[in-house]
């Protein structure tokens, strides 16, 4: 969602921004804009649609060349996404530009107060009144070295609402400044050069080394003087620094021609990482950066996750999980609900946020929610340094790396794990499960990597039904026990890439009303658990492809390896390794992505950038 990049230095102000907008394309944009200072002027351009639409126009537009600049990808809010309302925004004297991410909740009183002065707006955003108010507030401050900055954190304390703002004025030809509340951004530091962006993905071509901005803060980036960090008081802060543990080659698509295929086939090195250091020789846990005390973990009585989207999926199956080893009662709850029902929280609530972005505002909010009712709050999150692990209790990173494509693949099993490792750690330190019980278990997490690597060994037949089922109108999905949640990915993964109607259904479900919409060659799709599930979970399933097939269903079924009763019923079988009835997700859920993943390249689709959609939903 909104990608911002920022730059003071030595180099092409224009280069290096749109570079980082390229690498913050798979945020997900309507528009894309520019602004770059020289000779005392601000010159912009700004288009709707992709950056090759930005870049068609720079070509024409000949910016002059300039060692200061802002750039911004657009996910429309307040407005359409026009050309008109693509960022930045500039004051009417022409002399500030603005990026901003993020949503102004008092724009409209604002908005009011500016037009009285006589000033014409010319977009409908939230964002140019912080144009107009910046420009009008600078020129009211004396001159002096931070008057930038100082207007910046005037304005600042007046907006409500989350924003990430950068900002350049015609007379600072050395400065840029920036503004963040509940909206990310990180400064880089290069050799003699600053960078903003909205993640580390913009300079990472150019600088590993990082600083962490806190809640409410303002930075001025200084050509001489470096960044200075402050509150919106104006008090100095000492910003974090931190050193980005990935570099541009893994953000880049290595051959493949969709990043959602090169993160699929990364899933076992990642699975790989997020275990490594964390299975000890004798088969205990070692979460030592779990911040938690001993006493802490054993006084919860009750465990929380909430989460959205595909996080919210493996929240689903972190309950089966938790609740079978520790026998602590576990509630699964999507982000943007959960403050708003009241949930019954206290010292004793241990509250799971999983956050592949760490950036997702409905989870952040729970979060603070979660923590001023006093729940312990533990962040399950893979990007380093973002804000939901900040404000965690405690965190535990999954590792993956970069995940650029908008579909959550590697994010997803590898917070599955994630939630496998907080799980058996709860039940060693409670000492709910023997030592050799853990033991068992952690054999069975190691074994992981392999699995996922020969499912996606035996992928061909997969993408073939793909090619296949590129025209249908809906799919459905089944699952039973962990086969639930994993049906719902699918369905998720199938309507966000491929556009067409998918549903995840709990299998025992389908008799109390979803199997009247099965007709004649409905595709569905059915994740059967292994036959050595307790309670004969398997042979209801199997029994549900019998009675989805009697009514015409094209049955897809998804089982492991040897399990031959499903083959009566099945037209098509994908087969996955025998796996441990809990960790199976981890190996069925990647059929299911390769099939989505097929679908939409059949269909002509962008698979990394879906429309409507962003990589990370920083706003409520
Ligand atoms: O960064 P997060 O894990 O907090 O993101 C949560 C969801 O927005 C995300 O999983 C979304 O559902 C993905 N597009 C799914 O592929």
């Amino acid at each position: 969602m909104c990608g911002i990049v920022g730059y003071v230095g030595p180099q092409d102000s224009l280069g290096v921004v749109l570079e980082g907008l390229r690498r913050l394309e798979y945020r997900g944009y309507d528009s894309a804009g520019v602004a770059v200072l020289a000779d005392g002027q601000l010159s912009t351009a700004k288009k709707a649609g992709k950056l090759a639409n930005l870049e068609k126009q720079l070509a024409e537009a000949d910016l002059p060349a300039a060692t200061i600049g802002i750039g911004h990808t657009r996910w429309a809010t307040h407005g359409g996404p026009t050309d008109r309302n693509a960022h930045p925004h500039v004051s009417a004297d022409g002399r500030v530009a603005v990026v901003h991410n993020g949503i102004i909740e008092n724009f409209v009183p604002l908005r009011a107060e500016v037009e009285a002065t006589g000033v014409e707006f010319t977009s409908e955003t939230d964002t140019e009144v912080v144009a107009h108010l910046l420009t009008a507030t600078y020129r009211a401050l004396p001159a002096g070295p931070d008057r930038l900055a100082e207007a910046m954190r005037a304005v600042s304390r007046r907006l409500e609402g989350a924003f990430t703002l950068v900002a350049t004025h015609a007379d600072e030809p050395d400065t840029i400044v920036a503004s963040r509340r509940n909206s990310p951004l990180v400064v880089g530091v290069g050799d003699g050069e600053y960078f903003l962006g909205s993640d580390v993905a913009a300079f990472i071509g150019h600088t590993r080394n990082a600083l962490e901005l806190g809640q409410d803060q303002v930075v001025e980036i200084d050509r001489t003087r470096g960044a200075t960090v402050t509150d919106f008081s104006g008090n100095r802060v000492e910003p974090t620094a931190y050193t980005v543990d990935w570099d541009a080659a893994a953000a880049e698509k290595g051959g493949y021609p969709w990043f959602m295929l090169k993160e699929i086939a990364e899933q076992p090195r990642a699975v790989a990482d997020t275990l490594l250091g964390r299975l000890g020789e004798s088969g205990e846990l070692v979460l030592d950066e779990v911040r938690l005390s001993d006493q802490e973990l054993r006084d919860i009585d009750k465990i929380f996750v909430v989460a959205c989207g595909t996080a919210f999926h493996a929240g689903l199956l972190a309950k089966y999980a938790i609740e079978h080893w520790t026998r602590i009662p576990v509630e699964v709850e999507v982000a943007s609900e959960f403050r708003y029902r009241d949930p019954v929280l206290d010292r004793s609530t241990l509250v799971v946020v999983i956050s592949q972005s760490g950036e997702t505002m409905d989870s952040l909010m729970a979060l603070r929610h979660a923590r001023d009712q006093k729940a312990r709050v533990l962040a399950i999150c893979n990007a380093n340094g973002s804000t939901i692990p900040r404000e965690s209790d405690a965190v535990l990173y999954t590792h993956a790396g970069p995940e650029v494509a908008v579909a959550s693949t590697k994010g997803f099993l590898t917070q599955v794990v994630a939630c496998y490792l907080v799980g058996l750690f709860l039940a060693q330190v409670r000492g709910v499960k023997y030592a050799d019980e853990i033991a068992a278990i952690v054999d069975d997490l190691r074994a992981l990597p392999d699995a996922v690597a020969r499912v996606l060994e035996q992928m061909e037949p997969v993408r073939e039904l793909g090619r296949s089922l590129a025209d249908a109108n809906t799919i459905l999905f089944l699952g039973r026990h962990v086969g639930f949640p994993v049906a719902l990915e699918g369905a998720l993964k199938l309507k966000e890439l491929a556009y067409i109607h998918a549903e995840g259904f709990a299998a025992g479900e389908l008799k109390h009303g979803p199997i009247a919409v099965i007709d004649q060659g409905t595709p569905v799709v059915v994740i059967v658990p292994s036959p050595r599930t307790r309670e004969s979970v398997h042979g209801k399933v199997v029994s549900n492809i019998q009675e989805v097939r009697a009514r015409g269903a094209r049955t897809i079924v998804i089982a492991e390896d040897g399990d031959d009763d499903v083959l009566p019923f099945a037209d098509h079988v994908i087969r996955v390794p025998r796996t441990p009835t809990l960790l199976a997700p981890v190996v069925t859920t990647v059929p299911l992505q390769v099939l989505a993943c097929e679908i939409a390249d059949t269909r002509g689709l962008d698979v990394d950038q879906p429309r409507n959609l962003a990589k990370s939903v920083t706003v409520e």
